[in-house]
This record gives C-alpha cells, sequence and structure tokens, in this order.
C-alpha cells in the first residue's frame, strides 16, 4: 500500500464512460493524486455517500500513476449507483491492497489467461502489462469467454492483440441469441483449451471470471496438464476493509484481501468453499 493511512481516499474524476456491454462499463478516472499498483492488486472504489466496492483495475500499472481505468459490472447496491455515474463526476479510491502476480515466475515461459465476464478486467491489467514487457515472455495465449456476443467486451481492443506475433487470441461465448452475430466457438470457456498449442509442463495460466467459470476452468487446466502451482486464481471474495483487520474474506489460513487476491492453486486448493 503507498499510503500511510489505508483509508486514506484519493479523489477521483469521472474523465469517460465506456460502455463495454449492457452490464460492463468502464470508468477512465484521473486521480487527484498518483497511486502506484501492481498488476493483480485491488482498490476500493466509493461512490460518495453510498458505500464502496472492491475492484481491480483494469489499466496497465505502467499507466501513468495520476490516471486508472476501472470496468465494472452493474450486479447489485453499490455498483448499480457506480453505473449511474457520468463523466464529470466524483469518486474515491483508496488502496492499493493485496499482491499482485508474481511476474517473475512468467518470464520465459507460456503464458495463458483463462477468463470470463467481467473477470476480464483484471486480466486485460494483467495482458497490457505483459504486453509493455513481451520480450521476456514465451508467448501469451489469451481464452476469453462471455455468455453472447453482445456480452463480449473490450472488443476493439482484441482487434489490436490479434496483430501481436506472441499473442494467440480465442474467444468463445456460451450462446448466440437470435439477431445477434459471431464467426467463433460457442460453449463455454473450458473448451477453449482444446485448441492450445502450448506444452503445460513449461507454462502458467491465470484463471479470472465468474466461480463456476474458475472452477471448471481450473479443473479443464489440471487435466490439461498444469501443475497447480502454475495456475493462478483472482479469488473476488466479499471484501469489506480490504487489509486483513475484519476477517470477512478468509481462505484456509489466508486472508484473500492481504495474502491474496491472487493465489497459486496449490496454496488453496485444500480451503473449504473456495468456489463459492
Ligand atoms: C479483489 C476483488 C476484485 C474485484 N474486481 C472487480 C472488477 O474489476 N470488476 C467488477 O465488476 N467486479 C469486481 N469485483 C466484484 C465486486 O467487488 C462486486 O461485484 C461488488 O462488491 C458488488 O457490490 P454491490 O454493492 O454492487 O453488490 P451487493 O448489493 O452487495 O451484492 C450483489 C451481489 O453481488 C455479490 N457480491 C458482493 N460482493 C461481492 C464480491 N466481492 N465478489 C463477488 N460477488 C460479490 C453478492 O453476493 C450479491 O449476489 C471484485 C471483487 C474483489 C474482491
Ligand atoms: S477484507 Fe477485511 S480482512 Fe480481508
Amino acid at each position: 500500500m503507498n499510503s500511510p493511512n489505508p483509508f486514506d481516499v484519493i479523489k477521483a474524476d469521472v474523465l469517460n464512460v465506456i460502455e463495454e456491454s449492457p452490464q460492463i462499463k468502464t470508468f477512465q478516472l484521473k486521480l487527484e493524486k498518483p497511486l502506484k499498483f501492481e498488476t493483480g492488486q485491488f482498490v476500493e472504489l466509493s461512490v460518495p455517500g453510498i458505500g464502496e466496492a472492491p475492484f481491480t483495475p483494469s489499466s496497465s500499472h505502467y499507466q501513468d500513476p495520476f490516471e486508472m481505468d476501472v470496468s465494472i459490472m452493474n450486479a447489485g447496491f453499490v455498483t448499480g449507483k457506480v453505473h449511474k455515474v457520468k463523466a464529470g463526476d466524483i469518486l474515491g479510491i483508496r488502496g492499493p491492497y493485496g499482491k499482485g502476480y508474481p511476474l517473475d515466475k512468467f518470464k520465459g515461459k507460456d503464458v495463458l489467461l483463462l477468463g470470463g465476464g467481467v473477470g476480464l478486467a483484471p486480466l486485460r491489467c494483467l495482458l497490457l502489462t505483459l504486453i509493455h514487457d513481451i520480450d521476456d515472455y514465451k508467448s501469451i495465449t489469451v481464452c476469453f469467454g462471455a455468455r453472447s456476443p453482445e456480452d463480449m467486451i473490450y472488443k476493439n481492443f482484441f482487434l489490436e492483440w490479434d496483430k501481436i506475433d506472441k499473442i494467440h487470441l480465442m474467444t468463445c461465448v456460451d450462446k448466440i441469441p437470435d439477431g445477434e452475430k459471431w464467426d467463433g466457438k460457442v460453449g463455454v470457456v473450458p473448451i477453449l483449451l482444446d485448441d492450445i498449442k502450448i506444452d503445460p509442463k513449461n507454462a502458467v495460466s491465470i484463471v479470472c471470471g465468474p466461480p463456476i467459470m474458475m472452477k471448471f476452468g481450473t479443473f479443464a487446466l489440471v487435466d490439461k496438464g498444469f501443475k497447480d502451482e502454475n495456475i493462478y486464481l483472482s479469488m473476488e471474495k466479499k471484501m469489506y476493509c480490504g487489509f486483513g483487520q475484519c476477517r470477512h474474506c478468509v481462505i484456509g489460513e489466508y486472508y484473500a484481501c492481504k495474502d491474496g487476491p491472487v493465489f497459486s492453486y496449490d496454496m488453496i486448493k485444500g480451503a473449504e468453499k473456495i468456489w463459492e
């Protein structure tokens, strides 16, 4: 955390709001003070007078520390209020909290990102960070899924990422409702693993998405031959304080906020209710 008081809130001007899908918007923020974070860490974002919730920035950790993008799904009370926010409004940010992705362990390896729904937000932050140092990695395979074509976020970014030699991009949707167009695969995210061209023994995988996708995605990676210690999970447990004081986010012997939110599968696989 880069602030001496963990409750310090930084004022954030909303510069722009991008409608990524019917349920997900990206908020481009200009911060009053710089906030440096590492990819995989999270912040608490507040709507003045309403409340706050944890989110992982979706912009690169190399971005100007006065700027941050956060992509947010309308899931309930606070996120519903955030979705009403417009350019020119003010939000608050505190953090960053937790530990990020162990990028040193990814170097020289094939890196596989497996994500679904709004789980693409933390993975976009990671991917932009990996792209910045792309020579450090052997290859990057991106397997992204959404419920339907209109739920697929960051479509314009996909076109740019697809042009990068070391990136192999694969997408799927659960279903194609009448009137929507989709040329790619149809099915749940783990089906994309049937087509990957990397050797799981020299690869790491990072998984982020809804609990059910994380569960079956992780099982599919293990079946493919990925070692438990090379599968990294971004655990979105319910959080309040964000820094190890309230015990709301316990996973086995760990606090998701302080020891995570990123865990390797071998660390938490024996803990109760990890997929809830
Ligand atoms: C470390 C971390 C990073 C996250 N990053 C993102 C992100 O980048 N983008 C994004 O859209 N969401 C992210 N989330 C999830 C986000 O925090 C929740 O969607 C949000 O807290 C819901 O608040 P609410 O008041 O709108 O919902 P509520 O009205 O409190 O609840 C609505 C529904 O959301 C569920 N919910 C509440 N809190 C969480 C939670 N922490 N995780 C999952 N489900 C929850 C509730 O069980 C309920 O079903 C992240 C969560 C964590 C812990
Ligand atoms: S959110 Fe308070 S201990 Fe983790």
